[in-house]
């Protein structure tokens, strides 16, 4: 596949997206006579192929449905033949599309839609070979009510037009799960001369204030790795169902609106989506396995964007805060999903996006750039990407690029950087790094006195502390905590009415624990208000621990899960039960 054209209705009434998508194949090995492609609950009208002057009606077969990969499209493709037709519509329940009733969005007039394909749920809305072993330029023409808007991960996005018909082309070659979509009443806000702000109206000047550093985030992340190669970077704000704190659709970051804290202080989340146009988009996993790739080089570019643009104790503290959520994630995993390689064989490539691929990853790369400097690293990863541009790429390609290019395969440095078990084993090798945040040690020791009834220091404190500080205070604090010290800190710092996602998020959790009730209808606002998995699925694991807060649980999801992404749905059923 090198080439698609989609040429889709998008239909709200009915929840469909329909009409054509159209492959430009090379024919790889030469003596293949079909095209095999992958679905999930596409209903296919008919297909054909062509030599690009004209059209053939083409044999086709959909194979049976595979729970995990869904159907096989096969489709004949005659000697001379290097395009197919494929006329289809998705279906109601597509895994990668949620279609939103007004009631779901900020503005409460209009439907929304907007596609997640990552990792394998391109294939439920478009007829793709569904790998980032493949890579595709595209072409698009959406249409849509008129009064609404359309966006892809594309150039094209309209900054004001309205009318229905909307044409976006990708010139640059992605991988089918980077593909994206949205639709909606969505306006525009500018925030430098090459980036933007997509939201709902009523969203779009919160955001663009939120996101007002991005320009300075384009420009230390191309000073560090060189240029940006996607022309526009765009942020599109989705309604509180989207599933994912962000996804870097090329050009076009979906983002979730609980990173609006109106104070800029989760806008890493930025930086993460953004270091993905070279990290994932320009240097792709070759296969799911390798996703560690993405998301470990991603999170330490990531903290050094932080570091630009916001200073090294500010980098600090993400680092801190990210390995103590690797050493929560160790406690919780098996062995075999300890491994940064990680074999994912007979799973859904989307059970392997746990934090460790993020910060075993970039501890690995800290590790790197420890060890040779930052000089040489930073020299070393710019031309990586040169190298790699473009490409998809497995973990033994990275490593025998980091040995050809910077470690060499001398026995000398095998001590200190064991790559063979940092990328192989489970667990952390001794020697990794165990980063230190001048701040957040002072944090500590002020939860440390605090449970210990000396609260003084982090009463006087905490208004001056950043979101950064508030996270490790929580954490700190012994679990589970007595029902009435929990109060307490509630009366104290009135956690539970908490604009800041993150930090009502570790109040709920530590409330659940310490069965505190103070929060109760809080935590329900939130489950039902918000379906970013991120902080959904921990609340419910906690409910389920108990027959009262199994019932609850199940009572808040029955309200809740109408209005949850179907990945999202997925998710929860297995913790609470689907209903019956
Ligand atoms: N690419 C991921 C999201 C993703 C991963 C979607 C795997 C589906 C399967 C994205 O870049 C990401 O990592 N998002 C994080 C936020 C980030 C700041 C760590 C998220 O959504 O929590
Ligand atoms: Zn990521």
């Amino acid at each position: 596949m090198r080439r698609l054209e989609l040429d889709l209705d998008v239909d709200f009434s009915e929840r469909r997206l329909s009409g054509s998508a159209t492959l430009e194949l090379e024919r790889v090995d030469p003596t293949s006579t079909r095209v095999h492609l992958d679905t999930r609950r596409l209903s296919i009208e008919r297909a054909e192929s062509g030599d690009g002057s004209r059209w053939s009606p083409a044999a086709h077969e959909l194979g049976p449905a595979d729970p995990i990969l869904g159907a096989g499209l096969s489709v004949v493709l005659p000697a001379g033949h290097d395009r197919v037709r494929i006329f289809y519509a998705t279906s109601p329940s597509a895994s990668g599309l949620q279609w939103l009733e007004p009631a779901q969005t900020a503005g409460r007039r209009h439907p929304f839609l907007f596609s997640q394909s990552q990792a394998i749920h391109a294939r439920s809305w478009a007829p793709v070979q569904d790998t980032p072993a493949v890579r595709i330029t595209y072409e698009a023409v959406v249409r849509t009510p008129p009064e609404l808007v359309a966006l892809m991960g594309a150039a094209g996005n309209t900054t004001g037009e309205r009318g229905g018909t909307y044409r976006f082309s990708m010139p640059q070659r992605i991988p089918a799960y980077l593909m994206a979509i949205a639709a909606g009443d969505i306006s525009f806000a500018p925030l430098g001369p090459r980036s933007g702000v997509y939201a709902e109206p009523s969203v779009v000047a919160r955001a663009a204030n939120e996101f007002s550093d991005t320009e300075r985030m384009m420009a230390a992340a191309e000073r560090l790795y060189g240029p940006y190669r996607w022309d526009r970077y765009d942020i599109l704000v989705l309604p509180p169902s989207f599933p994912f704190g962000g996804m870097e659709n090329p050009r076009l970051t979906f983002a979730t609106p609980t990173v609006l804290a109106g104070d800029k202080s989760l806008v890493a989340l930025i930086a993460h989506e953004l270091a993905h146009s070279w990290s994932g988009n320009l240097v792709t996993n070759a296969t799911w396995g390798d996703f560690w790739l993405n998301e470990g080089f991603t999170t330490y570019i990531e903290r050094r964007i932080v570091e630009e643009v916001y200073g090294a104790d500010a980098a600090a503290m993400e680092a801190v805060l990210g390995r103590q959520d690797l050493e929560d994630e160790l406690a919780r995993l098996d062995d075999r999903d300890e491994i940064l390689h990680i074999d994912l064989a007979g799973r859904d490539p989307d059970e392997g996006a746990t934090r460790l691929p993020y910060e075993k990853g970039a501890l690995l790369l800290r590790s790197i750039e420890e060890l040779y400097g930052r000089g040489r690293f930073d020299e070393f990863l710019r031309a990586y990407f040169d190298h790699f541009a473009f490409q998809s790429i497995t973990t033994a390609d990275f490593v025998a690029y980091l040995r050809a290019h910077l470690v060499g395969s001398a026995s000398g440095a095998v001590a200190s950087l064991p790559l063979e078990e940092w990328i192989e084993r489970p667990g952390l090798p001794a020697v990794a790094p165990r980063p230190v945040s001048e701040a957040l040690g002072r944090v500590a020791r002020a939860a440390e006195a605090w449970s210990s009834g000396r609260v003084e220091e982090a009463r006087r404190a905490f208004p001056a502390w950043t979101t950064q500080e508030r996270l490790q205070f929580l954490r700190r604090l012994p679990t589970p905590l007595p029902p009435a010290r929990l109060a307490e800190l509630d009366a104290a710092f009135a956690l539970s009415s908490s604009g800041n996602s993150e930090i009502a998020f570790q109040f709920l959790l530590m409330a659940l624990r310490a069965g505190y009730g103070g929060a109760d209808a809080r935590l329900e606002e939130f489950l039902v208000s918000i379906g970013r998995r991120k902080f959904i699925k921990p609340l419910y694991e906690e409910l389920v621990r108990t027959d009262a807060g199994r019932a609850r649980a199940r009572a808040i999801y029955a309200r809740a899960r109408p209005g949850y992404h179907p990945i999202a749905v997925d998710t929860v059923d297995r913790i609470v039960g689907a209903p019956a």
